[in-house]
């Protein structure tokens, strides 16, 4: 093998063109295919992978997924034929079904206001990835190494054709689509973990200002009684929209404002665009300038573009000494109390310009192996880049803090760098129905951490739309209302009563959630599994869930039946409706939770920083035999002391002995103590829980409900909300 591939490369450096295509195996479910003319520099090192893929083997004339390559009209193409049968998902963030079948989809990121540039065949991200599913439950996974503009088809076969030069492909084949998530997080990296206040609800606007509107915001959640972690500065915090500045009026005492919200417990996240103001005298941009820093024109002059503050100069995030630059930049910015980031606009986004961003002749310098090139190849690696430099940056501010930071732009194998949010959607019932399979498709391609602007961004949204959207947006891994400048206010408070407590109700099930949502990060984190799943994972050979795109699953154990679903395809078996209120309110969505499960759920609280586990509610659906088991996973919910084993990990069990139900909670793993809890048991039964006495001690045992139904029961549910698309 290592002949052959010195062989290959002896080859490429005297731009001999290979007769036999390349490949080999990096792992034993791992293939890698490379076209006969492969120019590894136009396309290492790769952004996705976190280490260079390595030879261990060759391919076996068994495997079954291989790509041909191939040249047409100038364009690198490659055909993947895939079994008839299979079902194909992923592509990133894609507007649509989440069954991609039939489905062509560009991969270049732009700035697209609800959804409308090119017929929303591209947003803001590209991840040219595939899973696919087939028949028997076996799945498969493709990923195309290849960062220039290119276009995808998923069909019988999956057609790649790109502007660039012909690239690589790497294949997974695996018995599960829940291993080959696993492996795109082994290929890709790890989510670290986030810290535990951004997985709270979080109240936006473009742009709550001045600075006393933002503190009346806060003291408005706290009055309401809706629980609240994080408040949003967008770009009127700003002097003329410089980065890295405060309006001198309106923001006059940032540090100020910041200890207010964190008197109320609430955390603040400030935007941060590329674009840099070109101006001389304003610092960012003359240390850019006199750097060279900034992304030059095909002449070699810096590019100028238009953004929020008029011209700008534009970062090369591709070189890493202006990463390092940037980095320096948020010490004192964040010093003033800024908890996270919110780095938009990194398409990059440039009004005039073509197709909303930089001419493709513009010219990144590259570094640490990367070679200069055109945007062409950089544009869709822009805000991966930019989010990188980022995170260097955060962490240079607070080393001992989780960075958080918020991409609008991003690539396959950002979520190492960046939560994202979906971009500019539309006040309307139609992208609110669309946003889950967009969530859904995000975390099947290895971007867990993503949610929608809940209530919509463009337009005036409605009292009935915000209450049902937030409703069912709370099970998103990603909980932010946030609307346009100009647009009717949308805060749960700013409709009507009803409006108001449907999501105080939403939002006050997210807080008692907290640490099953906790748990399932923590899994993201490791195997990779999505916090969002789509319901054919609950079980992968039955054909019927396969398209299924209206009901969705929170981890493994919980299915979210919205309110408007009636016709959702759910999984046979026990699963059980879990009601949480006494009252049902006609919003809340059906949760069904799976038999043999047992859910972890706290007490309220109106943030996580008063947030304790010292008392849970454990949430027993008994299977066939009475059993049930669940998993709790707790850390400090910030820092990095988890990464040195400063965790605890717990196995949930239950099981039943005659009529009676023991359900304990012990600790299987980490440094951490081991709690001491009063517990609760909740046996959910019949769309019923009945809950056990509150009990001192770390196991409990309760009587077991005589007449237990299995499954659900359809006819007992109703599904009152209907989607007035449009709306
Ligand atoms: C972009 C963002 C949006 C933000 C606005 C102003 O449109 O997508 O979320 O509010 O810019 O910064």
């Amino acid at each position: 093998m290592k002949l052959r591939l010195h062989a290959f490369s002896f080859a490429v450096a005297f731009g001999l063109a290979l007769q036999a295509q390349q490949s080999y195996m990096a792992s034993a479910d791992v293939a890698v295919f490379y076209p006969a003319m492969y120019d590894a520099a136009a396309h290492s090192p790769s952004p996705i992978f976190i280490r260079e893929l390595a030879p261990q083997g060759a391919v076996s004339p068994a495997w079954k997924l291989r790509p041909a390559f191939s040249t047409e009209d100038g364009k690198s193409v490659v055909r993947i034929k895939v079994d008839a049968d299979a079902d194909l998902y992923g592509g990133g963030e894609v507007w649509g079904p989440l069954r991609r079948n039939g489905k062509t989809i560009e991969f270049w990121n732009v700035d697209t206001p609800c959804y409308g540039v090119d017929g929303g065949t591209h947003l803001y991200q590209s991840h040219p990835w595939v899973l696919g599913l087939r028949s028997d439950g076996t799945s498969f996974g493709i990923i195309a190494d290849n960062t220039w503009q290119a276009t995808m088809t998923t069909d019988t076969e999956i057609v790649f054709r790109s502007l660039g030069p012909a690239f690589r492909m790497v294949i997974i084949e695996k018995n599960s689509p829940q291993e080959v998530m696993q492996e795109l997080v082994n290929l890709t990296g790890n989510m670290e973990m986030p810290p535990l206040w951004s997985l709270g609800y979080q109240q936006c606007r473009y742009s709550y200002h001045p600075d006393t509107r933002v503190k009346e915001i806060a003291d408005t959640l706290r009055y309401h009684k809706i629980p609240s972690d994080v408040i949003w500065m967008d770009i009127h915090y700003m002097d003329q929209y410089k980065i890295f500045t405060f309006h001198p009026q309106e923001f006059s005492q940032p540090k100020a404002l910041n200890d207010y919200l964190h008197s109320k417990n609430f955390k603040s996240i400030y935007m941060i665009d590329p674009g840099v103001k070109a101006q001389e005298g304003y610092w960012v941009d003359d240390q850019l300038m006199a750097n060279g820093y900034a992304v030059l024109d095909e002449e070699g002059k810096p590019f100028v573009g238009k953004v929020w503050p008029g011209d700008c100069h534009f970062p090369d995030f591709t070189r890493p000494e202006v990463r390092s630059w940037w980095s320096t930049l948020y010490p004192p910015f964040m010093a003033q109390g800024v908890d996270g980031i919110w780095n938009d606009m990194n398409e990059p986004a440039v009004f005039e310009g073509p197709r909303s961003s930089m001419p493709i002749t513009n010219v990144h310098k590259g570094g640490d192996g990367l070679r200069q090139d055109s945007h062409l190849r950089y544009h869709n690696v822009y805000g991966l880049n930019m989010v990188r430099a980022s995170r260097q940056g955060l962490l240079l501010a607070n080393p001992t803090k989780r960075p958080f930071i918020l991409s609008r732009s991003n690539f396959l194998g950002g979520h190492r760098y960046a939560a994202t949010w979906t971009g500019d959607n539309y006040s309307n019932w139609e992208q609110f129905m669309a946003s889950i399979p967009m969530s859904i498709t995000l975390g099947l391609s290895g971007q867990p951490f993503n949610g929608p602007d809940m209530g919509g961004f463009c337009g005036d949204s409605n009292g009935k739309l915000v209450a049902n959207w937030t409703a069912v947006g709370v099970y998103f891994p990603f909980v932010r209302n946030h609307c346009i400048d100009g647009g009717r206010a949308q805060e749960p408070w700013a409709f009507d009563q009803e409006c108001l407590d449907v999501c105080r109700t939403a939002i006050n099930r997210r807080y008692r959630l907290m640490p099953y949502v906790y748990t399932l990060f923590q899994e993201a984190s490791k195997d990779g599994m999505p916090v969002m799943r789509p319901v054919f994972m609950a079980d992968t050979k039955d054909k019927s869930l396969r398209a299924e795109e209206k009901a969705f699953m929170l981890g493994g154990d919980l299915i979210i039946i919205p309110r408007w679903a009636g016709d959702a395809n759910l999984p046979s078996g026990d699963w059980d409706i879990l009601p949480l209120e006494d009252k049902d309110d006609g919003f809340q969505p059906y949760l069904a939770q799976r038999p043999g499960s047992v859910i972890p759920m706290g007490n309220l609280y109106q943030n996580t920083v008063e947030m304790k586990s010292d008392s849970l509610t454990l949430l027993v659906n008994p299977d066939a035999e009475g059993r049930a088991e669940g998993r709790l996973y707790e850390d400090d919910g910030d820092g990095f002391a988890y990464q040195q084993g400063n965790f605890a990990e717990y196995k949930l069990q239950a099981a039943t002995e005659g009529k009676k139900l023991t359900v304990s909670i012990s600790k299987v793993g980490g440094k951490a103590a081991e709690k001491q809890r009063t517990l609760r048991v909740g046996i959910v039964y019949d769309g019923k829980v009945t809950y056990s006495p509150w009990t001192a001690s770390n196991s409990v045992t309760m009587k077991v409900a005589p007449d237990k139904q299995f499954g659900i029961d359809k006819s007992k549910l109703t599904f009152p909300q209907v989607p007035e698309l449009g709306k």
